[in-house]
């Protein structure tokens, strides 16, 4: 399978996503108000900024607005995708504050959209780059927060992430997953899911087992979310987010 992100369509569908305002992203469809800006919501309602990070991590970053949200607080954030085509966009955004793609009206139609960064983010903060989740350069450093949104089930080995983990989140720091344990065998072979096996039981007790050695869970709560895929369609899923706190 060639990578899905790479391609204009998903580019666009992630800048409508993450950056298209409530009334543009429901085109007057009735859509439940509490799944809408998820990528937002992953950082208010997951991170606790009372802690003053400095340094933070957004790994699977797309075209990078929960790394923009972080960088209204967190003075250095970097942000990581695999696609070198969500990271040219995040990127552009940086520079120009805009970029325009083309969304999917229904069929072949699609229709013009401008992706405006929102006011208070700061872009001098951030810095995108294209990597592997599962193969970070060995300099990368330490972080006193990475963030982790709907990656984990997108990964073909979760595993090689998890085992990193204690070495990215700086003692004290925080973790934040939000993953709605979507496992799908064209991502990660049955035998690489975190769980969500009959041999393996549930993926957010399987989870529990690899980080709690090394982490404290804090926070756990729903985060629903919606993607459009044309103007009547929308994928409605909840992620499970979780904050943890790296021991000493
Ligand atoms: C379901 S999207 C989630 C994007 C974003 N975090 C959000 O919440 O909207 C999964 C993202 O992970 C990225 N990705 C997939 N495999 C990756 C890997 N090995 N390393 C880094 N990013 C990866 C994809 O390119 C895509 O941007």
């Amino acid at each position: 399978m060639g990578n899905p992100y790479e391609s204009d369509k998903l580019v666009a569908e992630y800048l409508f996503f993450h950056y298209a305002g409530e009334k543009e992203f429901s085109g007057g469809m009735p859509l439940p108000e509490e799944a809408l800006n998820f990528p937002v919501r992953v950082v208010t309602g997951l991170a606790d900024l009372s802690l003053s990070p400095r340094r933070a991590l957004d790994l699977g970053c797309a075209v990078g607005r929960s790394s923009f949200e972080l960088s209204r607080q967190i003075p250095d954030v970097l942000g990581v995708d695999f696609s070198a085509a969500f990271i040219r966009a995040a990127d552009v955004l940086k520079a120009n504050g805009e970029i325009s793609c083309k969304v999917v009206l229904e069929g072949e139609r699609l229709v013009d959209f401008t992706a405006r960064l929102p006011s208070g983010v700061n872009g001098s903060r951030i810095c995108f780059e294209t990597g592997d989740a599962t193969a970070l350069r060995t300099d990368i450093g330490t972080f006193d927060l990475v963030l982790a949104a709907n990656l984990l089930c997108r990964l073909p080995e979760p595993a090689r992430l998890l085992a990193r983990l204690p070495e990215l989140v700086a003692p004290g720091g925080q973790l934040l997953l939000a993953t709605p344990f979507s496992w799908l065998p064209e991502y990660t072979a049955p035998e690489h899911w975190i769980g969500g096996r009959a041999a393996t039981g549930s993926s957010w007790d399987a989870l529990c087992r690899v980080l709690e050695p090394h982490f404290e869970l804090q926070l756990r709560k729903d985060l629903p979310f919606l993607i459009r895929e044309h103007s009547r369609k929308f994928q409605y899923g909840f992620s499970l987010g979780s904050r943890w706190v790296r021991r000493a």
